[in-house]
């Protein structure tokens, strides 16, 4: 059983609005996914990544096609089976984090616990284990306004690991995270795909993980092309230097006629408040 698919998506499409104003997001997108697999969605801003990932987990409904998740078609559930499979078999980590403010780190890594039956009674044993291996420990008590954004995203995975999913789904987890927060971010996702044997898509414009990522799969106009990693149009960011592919770039300005591309919003801000000093830094090196 391990071997078999633990994810399979068949031409699933999804349009918005009809006439006019009609957006096929999703045009026809098949994938399979294993266990243990680490597979990233790249591609530009408008693509349909967030739209295919929402499906996938089956928190939106597609226009047609099937997504099947552990066994069981999502698309054929109703609206009152379907809260059951996502909280037992999908665990979601977003880009805004989306914890509970009123809850603590503990509350909120335990909270899907709630919503899956005999969950609440294993779930503190695992919650302590997530806790000690996410680095939380110090933070147990604390409430989400205090935390650091990679305490934050750290919370989030845990909280999505807590009632052993098979399929971890991640839009843009390091979108607000600055580049040593979403570096470990990434490591961990990949550790989880490792260790828990999950399946884990990624959708990232971050390259860095490209390097440890199982597929690839190159998301454009709501279809998978094929793409090879040469063609790559490497940018610079000029705050921190990392490099940024210039094609799937989501953090980008213009200044002085010319496009700027960052791997963070924390980059980007810095540039705006100071863009001589960065351009300076940018042309002697
Ligand atoms: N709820 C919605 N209603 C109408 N159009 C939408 C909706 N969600 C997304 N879209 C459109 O679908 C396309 C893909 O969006 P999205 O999946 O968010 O792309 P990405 O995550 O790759 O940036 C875009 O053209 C977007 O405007
Ligand atoms: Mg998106």
């Amino acid at each position: 059983m391990h071997t078999a698919d633990v994810l399979t998506a068949d031409h699933v499409v999804k349009v918005f609005g009809s006439g006019h104003t009609e957006v096929r997001a999703v045009d026809g997108v098949s994938v399979a996914m294993k266990r243990g697999e680490l597979v990233l969605i790249m591609g530009p801003s408008g693509s349909g990544k967030t739209t295919l990932i929402s499906m996938l987990g089956g928190l939106l409904r597609p226009t047609a096609g099937t997504i099947v998740v552990d066994g069981e078609d999502i698309t054929a559930l109703g609206e009152r089976d379907l809260p059951r499979v996502r909280a037992r078999k999908i665990g979601f980590v977003f880009q805004a984090f989306n914890l509970l403010d009123a809850l603590t780190v503990e509350e909120n890594i335990l909270f899907p616990a709630r919503l899956v039956r005999d969950g609440v009674s294993r779930a503190q044993a695992r919650a302590d284990q997530l806790i000690d291996r996410l680095a939380l420990s110090k933070r147990r008590r604390a409430l989400p306004q205090t935390l650091s954004g990679g305490e934050k995203q750290r919370v989030a995975i845990a909280r999505a690991l807590i009632n052993a999913p098979p399929i971890i789904l991640a839009d843009e987890p390091t979108g607000n995270l600055d580049s040593a927060n979403g570096q470990e971010v990434l490591m961990i996702l990949h550790d989880v795909a490792r260790d828990e044997g999950c399946a884990v898509i990624l959708v990232t414009h971050d390259p860095r993980v490209e390097d440890i990522a199982d597929r690839i799969l190159w998301l454009e106009d709501g279809e998978f092309r094929d793409r090879k990693r040469e063609h790559h149009a490497w940018a610079r960011d000029p705050v921190c230097g990392m490099r940024v592919d210039e094609w799937t770039a989501a953090i980008t300005t213009e200044h002085a006629g010319q496009r700027k591309v960052f791997c963070s919003k924390r980059c980007l801000e810095r540039f705006e408040a100071d863009p001589a000093r960065y351009l300076a830094a940018q042309s002697t090196s």
